[in-house]
């Protein structure tokens, strides 16, 4: 088989200490956290926080929102962006934090279907939204700076054809 060619695409996730991060950030995470009391999950007891900084410097939380309906619930992520996107659609997301109980053994990635919906937002503001993601058990955080590092091929707008 004869190919063309390869692409290839680095992704870069940043390791911290949360006290290595700045004021802002730290207490983003903290909400994060906070959020997880918000949510709704009798199914997985699995608790997710989300927590948006906006360029206004309003935080706006989230959490999963499950439903006896299963495909009916929400991750914790979207829950926060959406509501963000409905209520300050002009405000640039800068940052996005996610927490997990800290029963869990790993840093949480969000789903790829609320990386798809960062995307969207990322795309639409036109700078990167720096995702937070804490380890459950310890102060270590991974950083991407900008969601095409966790999802390096998204689709977006321009891959739809004009209407
Ligand atoms: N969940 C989130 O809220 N965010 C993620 O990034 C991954 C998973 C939720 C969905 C469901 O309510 C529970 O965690 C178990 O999958």
């Amino acid at each position: 088989m004869n190919k063309k060619g390869d692409i290839n695409i680095s992704c870069k996730l940043q390791e911290f200490q949360v006290e290595q991060l700045s004021d802002a950030w730290q207490n983003l995470v903290e909400r994060a956290d906070a959020a997880r009391s918000g949510s709704h999950s009798p199914y997985s007891n699995f608790q997710v926080g989300a927590a948006l900084l906006l360029d206004t410097g309003e935080v706006i939380i989230g959490s999963n929102q499950e439903n006896a309906a299963y495909p009916s619930g929400l991750c914790a992520e979207r829950t926060a962006l959406f509501w963000a996107g409905a209520n300050f659609p002009s405000q640039k997301i800068l940052a996005l934090a996610v927490t997990v109980p800290n029963r869990a053994e790993h840093i949480p990635f969000p789903c790829g279907s609320c990386l798809q919906v960062i995307s969207e937002y990322q795309h639409q503001q036109d700078s990167p939204i720096n995702i937070l993601l804490k380890h459950p058990q310890s102060q270590q955080v991974y950083l991407a700076n900008g969601v095409q590092n966790l999802l390096p091929f998204a689709f977006e707008k321009s891959h739809l054809p004009k209407v």
